[in-house]
């Protein structure tokens, strides 16, 4: 019988696979890291085959593990990094260049000139989007500018796009099936998030050939069958990341929120049937599509949140593993006045600063690695705490909670801080997997393993709820203090 369920997880720095038994009981859990490319300042690439390579592994690797047969498995669901763009050729089904990753900035000069044009409303109306290196339209423009060929073989339909759902699926179908879903689609600027099609004014203003594209799916149905390792196993869930962990934190109803600290933190508001524009500076995008719906989110993206322990590991090497920040970060009362802006790829929402680089301010004699490592992690909480006012301006609404998931929400210290800089209870699952959760979950809807929604909202669980314990006038002073650290990082480099 066909009652387990394989989520893939492709992240930025990681490939991860979750099999949930048939209670919705994450059963095995499966990762491996890949290489990052950093080629130049600012530029960020991933090798497709690698990230492929890494998440077929890890695939096979908890199956065989749980000693499931493939007959067993009812269906894949995928999430993934979004806006990372992959162009390949569809004889060969080679990539002609590797994979341009979301933190990539090299199209930065690419986006003044369309906003020097005007562009930026047009750009908002139709795609829900600011002008900015972040989004995938831009890295396919420049692989077509830049690889040679590219372009003439584009124009003659011999190239596909796609984000990475889209790439492995192509792999996992033997080539047989170019899908994307509305959700990963949202993230291009080529796609226009009320009429949900390709929007020709956008390709035109990118110059990508509409004969690249994928066929845009629902987050939520069968799109084919696995070939090789998993073969006949149906692919039925496609999600962006973030778009999936809204789904797994059930935030089902318009005006809940989840938060999810990965190697960025992205914060996402269910704002139901209704496209909501933002007046400030977040970005409107599609939450999912199912059963015949599609619901948008607001959201807000912060490029650099657990990156920057991996920067205090690999880096300054002031710790071995992620997991020893907290110890660090705790064995001081505070962090000395030192604040520490994370801004490493420019700062996203509501900034969108792309010359924007990491400052560390306030620092004295007397500063030590633990004060960096606090001062790191609280760079974290602020950035959030910026991202939260721009979002209840936009909706008009205070937040009661948010939910929190992600690697960096195990770490107490952070959540503590977080709540007491939001004066709002801070939620955190039981399951922080809600990422690789929501994908299976919307998997198995599709393919009727769940019934309804009601059926895996009773899988959600509160773990630990951190109540906020600062006055509200520390809370402002702390404020005030980021926000000038935040002036010394801004239009760094030209
Ligand atoms: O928009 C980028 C986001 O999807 C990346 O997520 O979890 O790999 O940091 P993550």
């Amino acid at each position: 019988m066909r009652n387990y369920l394989l989520a893939f997880d492709q992240g930025t720095t990681s490939s991860r696979a979750l099999l949930l038994d048939p209670d919705g009981n994450t059963i095995a859990v499966a990762q491996a890291e890949f290489r990052q490319i950093f080629p130049k300042p600012g530029w960020v690439e991933h090798d497709p085959n690698e990230i492929w390579s890494t998440q077929s592994g890890v695939a096979a690797e908890v199956v065989n593990r749980a000693n499931v047969d493939l007959n067993q498995i009812a269906a894949i669901g995928i999430t993934n990094q979004r806006e990372t763009a992959i162009v390949w050729d569809r004889r060969t089904g080679q990539p002609i260049y590797n994979a341009i990753v979301w933190q990539d900035r090299r199209t930065a000069g690419m986006c003044d000139r369309m906003k020097a044009e005007g562009l930026e409303q047009t750009v908002q109306e139709r795609t829900g989007l600011v002008i900015d290196a972040y989004f995938s339209g831009t890295k396919v423009a420049w692989i077509l500018d830049n690889v040679d060929g590219a372009r003439a073989k584009a124009e003659r339909g011999e190239l596909a796009f796609g984000t990475v759902d889209s790439w492995l699926i192509w792999r996992l179908t033997g080539g047989r099936i170019h899908v994307t879903d509305e959700t990963n689609a949202s993230r291009t600027m080529l796609f226009n998030i009320h009429t949900r099609e390709w929007d020709d004014e956008m390709l035109g203003h990118l110059r990508v050939p509409r004969s690249m594209l994928p066929e845009v799916k629902s987050s939520s149905e069968v799109y084919g069958e696995a070939v090789g390792t998993l073969a006949g196993v149906p692919i039925a869930g496609i999600a962006g990341d973030q778009q999936s962990a809204l789904f797994g934190q059930m935030c089902h109803e318009p005006g809940m929120v989840k938060n999810t600290y990965g190697t960025g933190c992205f914060m996402l508001m269910n704002t139901g049937k209704e496209a909501v524009p933002s007046r400030n500076k977040l970005l409107t995008t599609i939450g999912w599509r199912r059963g015949g719906e599609t619901h948008y989110a607001l959201e807000g993206s912060i490029f650099i949140a657990g990156a920057v322990v991996q920067w205090l590991r690999d880096g300054l090497k002031v710790i071995r593993s992620s997991a020893e920040v907290e110890a660090l970060a705790s064995s001081v009362p505070d962090s000395g006045d030192v604040y520490l802006v994370p801004a490493f790829a420019g700062l996203g929402a509501p900034h969108w600063d792309p010359y924007a680089r990491g400052a560390v301010v306030g620092m004295t004699r007397g500063t030590t690695d633990a004060h960096l490592a606090r001062a790191a992690l609280e760079g974290i909480a602020f950035q959030v705490v910026d991202i939260l006012r721009a979002m209840e301006a936009d909706a008009g609404i205070s937040l009661k909670e948010l939910r929190v998931d992600g690697g960096a929400s195990n770490n107490n210290l952070l959540m503590q801080f977080q709540a007491d800089l939001l004066g709002i209870p801070v939620i955190r699952p039981a399951n922080t997997e809600t990422t690789g959760l929501g994908s299976a979950f919307l998997a198995g809807l599709a393919v009727g393993h769940y019934k309804s929604v009601d059926d895996v909202r009773t899988l959600w669980k509160a773990d630990r709820v951190f109540e906020p314990a600062m006055s509200a006038d520390a809370r402002e002073v702390r404020y005030s203090r980021w926000r000038k650290a935040l002036d010394h990082a801004r239009s760094w480099v030209d």
